[in-house]
């Protein structure tokens, strides 16, 4: 199966697995729950998170095609974007960055603070565009205009979430398994924050390869059930098809909790900023504001609500993000 995959260009950004690890003090404080967590989150580069392993797949088909720009897109404090940049870098290529001010938030924290902070000191350029424009339209147009200077640019696609990036989390169901077999233990459930929706679709892919029974669980951050469940489902099909498989999923196989989302993408919650607490208090572990905190706050109230059986393995993982925290100083 890995076979299919090592096809395509890759530039190694990330080790050969990242650290699964038992939580020990915060379980006995939810219904002492075996929660092991996947650390995604270190920082290997650029802050580390979960957009690394799409982006091995990107740098990889841009080295492939001979560029040397990268264009990525994303809200104003965009991980994407910030490990986008780090990666692109750190591989040579010089990187510009489009952002969108999709939330709105316009305190000093959130303008300078956190993934701007790092872009900055990264000396990326930035576009800096409002709450409405098309960011791939911009993306397109500045292509042009760089390659009538010469330039070979690549885009990356938004939130590295077409078929191709989302490779990264097949990857990683593969590696679970691994993990799973090296360490004698079986997850049951898979936890995960779903945005633009390429981590969830990957994992739900690999382990539907793996023909394993776990459920993986996304907990919506940016766009309530109606829109993520079609988009998911589309996306898992398309990594099916680019692996040479029938598009076997299903919408039962996408399971989703829109519940923790609040008002909307990275406006935050009661429920995340306790969690966000809670972790850090009793593990000494950060999430951040808008995916890992919600998606930890999801999966906790449905251990307290029982949704998650009792004396089953549940690996939630941990995506990163932790520089969106000082964006959001305000919060806590
Ligand atoms: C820290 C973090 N976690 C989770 C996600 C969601 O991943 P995806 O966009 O693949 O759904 C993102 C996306 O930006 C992220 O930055």
């Amino acid at each position: 199966m890995k076979d299919a995959i090592n096809k395509f260009p890759r530039y190694p950004l990330l080790p050969e697995s990242t650290l699964v690890t038992k939580l020990c003090r915060l379980p006995k404080l939810v219904k002492n729950a075996n929660i092991y967590i996947k650390r995604d989150d270190i920082n290997y580069l650029g802050g580390g998170g979960n957009k690394l392993r799409k982006l091995e797949f990107y740098l990889g088909e841009a080295q492939f095609k001979g560029c040397d720009t990268i264009i990525a897109m994303g809200a104003w404090q965009s991980n994407h974007a910030r490990l986008s940049a780090a990666a692109a870098l750190h591989a040579g290529f010089q990187c510009e960055l489009v952002l969108g001010k999709k939330v709105a938030r316009d305190d000093h924290d959130y303008i300078n603070n956190g993934n701007n902070l790092l872009e900055r000191a990264m000396g990326v350029k930035i576009h800096t565009l409002d709450s409405s424009a098309d960011l791939m339209q911009y993306a397109i147009n500045r292509k042009a205009e760089l390659e009538t200077q010469g330039k070979k640019v690549y885009i990356i696609p938004f939130g590295g979430s077409d078929a191709l990036g989302s490779l990264g989390y097949v990857n990683c169901a593969f590696e679970i398994a691994k993990q799973e077999h090296d360490n004698n233990i079986k997850f049951d459930y898979i936890i995960t924050p779903n945005g633009s929706s390429g981590t969830h679709a990957g994992l739900i892919v690999g382990c539907k390869l793996l023909n394993s029974t776990a459920q993986v669980i996304g907990y919506n951050v940016l766009a309530p059930t109606d829109t993520t469940l079609p988009t998911t489902l589309k996306l898992a099909n398309e990594i099916l098809e680019l692996l040479g498989h029938k598009p076997t999923i299903t919408p039962e196989d996408i399971l989703l909790n829109e519940n923790y989302l609040g008002k909307g993408y990275g406006q935050p919650t009661v429920e995340m900023r306790k969690a966000i607490k809670l972790l850090a208090h009793e593990e000494g572990l950060f999430l951040d504001p808008v995916y890992s905190g919600k998606a930890f706050a999801g999966m906790l109230g449905d251990i307290e609500a029982g949704k998650y059986l009792a004396g089953k393995n549940i690996l939630y993982l941990m995506t990163g993000g932790t520089p969106g925290l000082y964006a959001y100083q305000s919060e806590f």
